[in-house]
């Protein structure tokens, strides 16, 4: 039983290193809660201030947590645990006959107890700054010797907790299923047993109205495996959906959320506002920002090895700074990173809080959402830890017909957005086929002559070495099978991927040939379709080949996203924006009447009938 404990742990070690090295794993992963053993010291200790957060209605909140350890070390680190208990008194093994590791959960956060402080290595007394968000339960923080591969606990401190934890926070809107509608998703600790939940809104400044919510959640039997179902279970709380329909094109609205206790008292969000979204068709200006792959990142340094991350933070601060010429953004997968930590979904949804509760806040499925081997992902892969979908489609509403399936089409003003699953089978034949068929083949271009395709992996082409070296492709293998004819049939402009983190601009490009030079300027008929990579949103970068193919037109190794700008029926503005500065890097226009659309290049129109 020990030799196969030790093949276990060893398994974990190895499998634990090759992934480190790819960059895109979760940082909690890094420490071995199974090995975590107990050596308190009597003489150390934790004190955390102060005992009570949010004390003004704010969901995030500062605290001090001193500590000292008689034998201090480099390797010395602190947990931050939410629920505040943590032991194996409160856990259940995965497996019958298996004991509950010490540590039953992973923590939410950690940082080195000698952070900002080379002294601590000497004197054994540390302080942290850290900044806690409301996630429904208390929290406590425990000193550990041993670094994140051996844990020992040395001591735990008081504990802290928001003044009210179930409060309703991080509201997140997303289209609707028809134009007219927009959703508000949000998370509280009230069960429907609990509180009635809904939103107050209305036209700004007009009479508000009330619209009732619907309530999901999830249990750690619906994840599909480790680490997920075991240390890196926590409980979500409860998601809430309302429908807010009827909106009339353009105006603003305001909307705070709301719970009705059973005593008749009312628990109130903040309050928030939203421009509703332009009739399909409209002609004005039109702006939607469109990237891949962010992930989430702890603004007192926490969690950080390397540059893992932190550069979502110049992302989503960047978005922020313009949100004022923002109507719309597009998260092509790879959303959070949780990789099976689900405490890190309510860490992404606060990040992203001030975008996402102001401009609709739509996502695509990627890997680190969905694949888990035996799920009926179409990758069996391991990448979503666990999660294999569950959170994702639970926390964020999308307008398609099953949240399982993630693909669904959205209108705005003069775009149509085709969203695909590419961890789900695409190809000829499936049903996600003939969705996207439909998505491009139903819009009428003279009203909405922007059409975009999207998805998380690279279904076009793409010249990172990651392709090269995995699979010696320029992108998913069977990736264009049958779609790029569909894409060259209803003359898609430009197809949108994520997965590779960095910035790539294709020519016009159909079966490899590039039908029309790259350029800043495309006028007059429709020829290809151009290709784009934008999944430098925050994850670690991925290098490119060393060679550049003849297609691709502009490469950059940096973090960024894209803006999409319809000015109007005839013009559509492409910038490419590095997140840390917010200036513009690559752009193109293209210029094009509804008579271009109708023209024929190739492939791209039925034959007609000679007869007169
Ligand atoms: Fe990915």
């Amino acid at each position: 039983m020990a030799a196969i404990r030790w093949v276990v742990l060893a398994y974990i070690v190895v499998i634990g290193c090759a992934t480190i090295a790819r960059g895109d794993e979760q940082p909690l992963s890094r420490i071995a809660i199974e090995r975590a053993t107990v050596a308190a010291v009597d003489s150390a200790s934790v004190k955390a201030q102060p005992t009570v957060l949010g004390l003004k209605g704010q969901s995030s909140d500062w605290v001090v947590v001193e500590f000292s350890h008689p034998k201090p070390s480099n390797d010395d680190w602190i947990g931050v645990f939410s629920p505040s208990r943590f032991s194996s008194e409160i856990c259940q093994p995965e497996y019958y006959g298996d004991l509950p590791p010490y540590l039953c959960t992973s923590p939410i956060k950690f940082q080195y107890a000698n952070f900002n402080n080379a002294d601590y290595n000497r004197s054994g007394k540390g302080l942290l700054r850290l900044q806690l968000i409301n996630q429904r339960e208390d929290f406590s923080f425990a000193l550990f010797s041993g670094g994140l591969s051996a844990p020992k606990l040395i001591a735990i401190s008081n504990k802290v907790s928001f003044q009210n934890p179930k409060a309703p926070v991080y509201p997140r809107l997303a289209q609707g299923k028809s134009w007219n509608e927009m959703t508000v998703t949000w998370t509280s600790g009230y069960s429907i047993k609990e509180a009635i939940p809904f939103v107050e809104w209305g036209h700004k400044g007009g009479n508000q109205m009330l619209s009732p919510a619907g309530t999901l959640t999830f249990s750690r039997n619906s994840m599909c495996g480790s680490p997920a179902r075991t240390v890196g279970w926590r409980d979500p709380g409860y998601i809430h959906t309302s429908f807010l329909k009827e909106l009339w094109p353009d105006s603003l609205y305001t909307y705070r959320l709301g719970h009705r206790l059973l005593d008749g008292t009312h628990i109130w969000s903040k309050s928030y506002s939203f421009r509703a979204s332009p009739y399909p068709g409209q002609d004005s200006v039109q702006r939607v920002v469109i990237f891949g792959d962010m992930g989430k990142a702890e603004i007192d340094g926490s969690d950080e090895y390397g540059n893992y991350e932190q550069a979502s933070l110049y992302t989503t601060n960047q978005l922020i700074k313009e949100l004022d010429s923002i109507d719309m953004v597009i998260h092509i997968g790879d959303l959070s990173y949780a990789n099976g930590y689900l405490s890190q979904w309510d860490q992404f949804t606060q990040q992203i809080e001030p975008i996402a509760s102001t401009v609709p806040y739509m996502i695509g499925s990627g890997n680190h959402e969905r694949d888990w081997p035996g799920s009926g992902s179409f990758y069996g892969h391991n990448d979503s830890g666990g999660e294999c979908g569950v959170p994702t489609q639970t926390m964020f509403y999308v307008p398609a017909e099953n949240r399982a399936k993630l693909w669904y089409s959205t209108d705005y003003g003069m775009f149509r957005f085709c969203i695909a699953d590419t961890e789900q089978d695409w190809r000829p034949g499936t049903e996600q086929y003939k969705f996207i068929e439909q998505c491009l083949s139903s819009v009428d271009r003279s009203k909405q002559p922007w059409l975009i395709f999207l998805a998380h992996r690279v279904l076009g082409y793409s010249s990172a070495s990651w392709y090269e070296i995995m699979m010696g492709s320029y992108g998913e293998p069977m990736g264009r099978d049958g779609l790029e004819e569909l894409w060259q049939k209803y003359k898609v402009d430009l197809a949108v991927f994520g997965h590779i983190h960095s910035y790539e601009r294709t020519c016009p490009i159909y079966q490899n040939r590039c039908v029309q030079d790259g350029s800043n300027l495309y006028t007059g008929q429709f020829n290809a379709t151009t290709h784009v990579i934008v999944g430098g949103g925050g994850a670690m970068l991925s290098p490119f080949r060393a060679t550049v193919p003849y297609w691709s037109f502009f490469r950059d190794y940096d973090f960024g996203f894209s803006k999409l700008t319809a000015l109007n029926h005839s013009t559509l503005l492409f910038e490419y924006k590095k997140s840390r500065d917010g200036k513009v890097y690559d752009h193109f226009t293209i210029s094009r009447d509804y008579r271009d659309i109708m023209a024929c290049s190739i492939d791209n129109c039925p034959r007609t009938t000679l007869a007169v």
